[in-house]
């Protein structure tokens, strides 16, 4: 399968499903000696920086027989000006596929469609398909299923968020999306979720109120990669937005807690609950490295 994984819209609720059932058999195991990458180049490009995303690509290419190279932006002749799009039509000369982590989503878009080899976005300021792969193994693996789930996202409508909307939309869990006002996570990929959604994804002010008879409640850093300026004036917008006990207990009481990682704790989070039982946080990111075993073996051909 030839295709780019940009967002999680651009794999259908089927290949998710197939994926999510592969991931499964590969973290029990199975085919532990199977090696569908032989021979095979990909590419981890990295803009900022990472270290589940860089990690578990890293191993789980090696995993599957394949070879990583990982490079940032300064070691390639994009960092000297050479278009993005010259990169992409370069790329596709030796590599098998491209994982690329950046600030532009745009750059992404314009790489993808000027190579011919599957490209990967491994977060971008608008999405994180990888990490919704994973959070999604992690409430099946937690929850027995997916579908009807109620899931709050309590804090920043960020990249993490909308890909968790898009996965809502089409896997069929209920989204409650909790964050102060302006910042709401990216309108069109909201409408746009909404309108194919049979579940319902509702944003709203209150955290206690998403949190109510929640099976998962999940959290994100208030200040992203980039965002390092906005610091001061976001922490102080989102302070009420903390998980902590008291939030916690406004879930069901087997709710899991996620957090797609690195936490900023004692801010989104308080040690209390990321170090408690219900916190499933490190089950979540191993998870990274078996969805993208998944997507690599279903898209590298
Ligand atoms: N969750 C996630 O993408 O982590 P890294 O930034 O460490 O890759
Ligand atoms: N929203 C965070 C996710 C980090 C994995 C960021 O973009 O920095």
């Amino acid at each position: 399968m030839n295709k780019d994984v940009l967002k999680i819209s651009d794999l259908t609720k089927s290949e998710i499903e197939i994926l999510l059932d592969r991931a499964i058999a590969l973290k029990s195991g199975k085919d532990a000696n199977a090696c569908p990458l032989i021979g095979k180049s990909i590419g981890l490009f990295f803009e900022k920086p990472s270290t589940r995303t860089r990690l578990s690509f890293e191993a789980g290419i090696y995993q599957l027989g394949g070879n990583a190279i990982c490079m940032t932006p300064d070691e390639l002749q994009l960092g000297r000006g050479e278009t993005i799009a010259d990169t992409g039509r370069t790329i596709s000369r030796y590599l098998h596929a491209f994982m690329m982590r950046t600030f532009s989503h745009a750059a992404l878009e314009t790489l993808a469609a000027n190579s011919s080899i599957p490209v990967i976005n491994g977060l971008s300021d608008i999405h994180h398909p990888c990490q919704a792969l994973a959070d999604v193994m992690t409430l099946l693996e937690k929850k027995g299923r997916i579908e009807g789930m109620k899931v709050a996202f309590i804090g920043d409508g960020n990249n993490v968020c909308n890909s968790l909307i898009e996965a809502a939309a089409l896997l069929g869990f209920h989204l409650t999306i909790a964050c102060p006002e302006g910042f709401e996570p990216h309108n069109e990929i909201l409408e746009k979720s909404r309108s194919l959604a049979k579940s319902e994804i509702i944003v709203l002010r209150d955290p206690r109120e998403a949190a109510g008879m929640a099976d998962a409640l999940y959290t994100d850093v208030w200040v992203s990669m980039g965002q390092e300026k906005e610091a001061e004036h976001k922490k102080k917008k989102f302070m009420e937005y903390q998980i902590n006990t008291k939030m916690l207990s406004c879930a069901k009481k087997d709710a899991i807690v996620l957090h797609c990682l690195p936490a900023h704790r004692g801010e989104e989070i308080t040690d209390e609950v990321m170090d408690g039982p219900q916190s499933v946080v490190f089950d979540q990111a191993e998870n990274r490295l078996h969805t993208q075993k998944a997507l690599l073996e279903m898209l590298v051909k």
